[in-house]
């Protein structure tokens, strides 16, 4: 936003010249290629939005022909819509998003992600958008039933994640960390580990793609996502908030959801 504002102040002082009458071609010109370059940057600038999130996630975001869709990508396009500007996706390890929000790299952070008090001590999240909680996945016929089965096992999850997080209490267990939560999918097809604990929604996803798997659905508290902004960037949090209460209102939000999840 702040590449934003100063790339507003360049088009006003471009405006003033040009009324002037001096050097306006020359004026012009630079301003287009700063307001492209602006937008082939990582950075957000002249209308863009830039979001930080970890493209292993369906059906939140993942990958279809090359481009990032997706519930998450949806909602920030509709959200970029409501302050008429655009997104541009940045997929990164999902441990790299708080950093990128906090350090401006990023203008939000969209990706699953749940509010916790530690990432509350870094960055600002958004009014909630979806409740989650954290699944096991195990294979068929396992003698995992319960969280509390976990004991002296080996766990898989996505590094970085409230899965982890809730991998790190279990009593005598290993905890194999991937960057992707598919990856600790496959760990779990080839037996390499016990089970996996990762988000309810993709683990639907990923238990429909691999056969012999299934689910513990119970075995954790419900979470919350929400959209992570830098602390210093209150104006954009209440456009945000503002633009998830337009699209809770209007049914939107339900209906980008719907989208991608089929109700049971
Ligand atoms: N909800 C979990 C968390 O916040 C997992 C999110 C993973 N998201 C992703 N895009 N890979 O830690």
């Amino acid at each position: 936003m702040k590449k934003l504002i100063a790339a507003l102040l360049v088009g006003t002082m471009v405006f003033s010249l040009s009324a002037c009458g001096s050097k306006e071609t020359a004026s012009t010109d630079a301003a287009t290629e700063a307001a492209t370059d602006a937008a082939e940057g990582t950075e957000a600038a002249g209308g863009t939005l830039v979001m930080a999130t970890n493209a292993e996630f369906p059906p939140y975001e993942y990958y279809e022909g090359g481009e990032v869709v997706g519930i998450d990508a949806d909602i920030a396009r509709a959200i970029a819509e409501d302050m008429g500007m655009e997104v541009k996706i940045d997929d990164m390890a999902f441990e790299s998003i708080i950093a990128a929000v906090q350090s401006g790299k990023a203008d939000f952070g969209a990706a699953g992600m749940t509010v916790t008090e530690d990432r509350l001590a870094n960055v600002n999240f958004s009014e909630t958008y979806a409740e989650a909680k954290q699944v096991i996945i195990v294979p068929e016929g396992s003698e995992i039933k319960t969280a509390d089965d976990l004991s002296g096992k080996k766990v898989g999850v996505q590094l970085g994640t409230t899965g982890d997080i809730l991998a790190d209490d279990i009593e005598d267990g290993t905890v194999e960390r991937y960057s992707k939560g598919a990856e600790a999918v496959q760990a779990l097809v080839q037996g390499k580990i016990d089970a996996v604990i990762i988000d309810n929604e993709p683990a639907k996803v990923f238990v429909s793609e691999n056969e012999g798997l299934t689910t513990i659905e119970d075995a954790y508290e419900a979470e919350q996502y929400a959209i992570a902004v830098a602390k210093d960037n209150t104006e954009l949090l209440d456009k945000i908030n503002a633009s998830i209460a337009n699209l809770k209102e209007s049914g939107k939000l339900q209906e980008i959801i719907d989208k991608y999840i089929s109700a049971e």
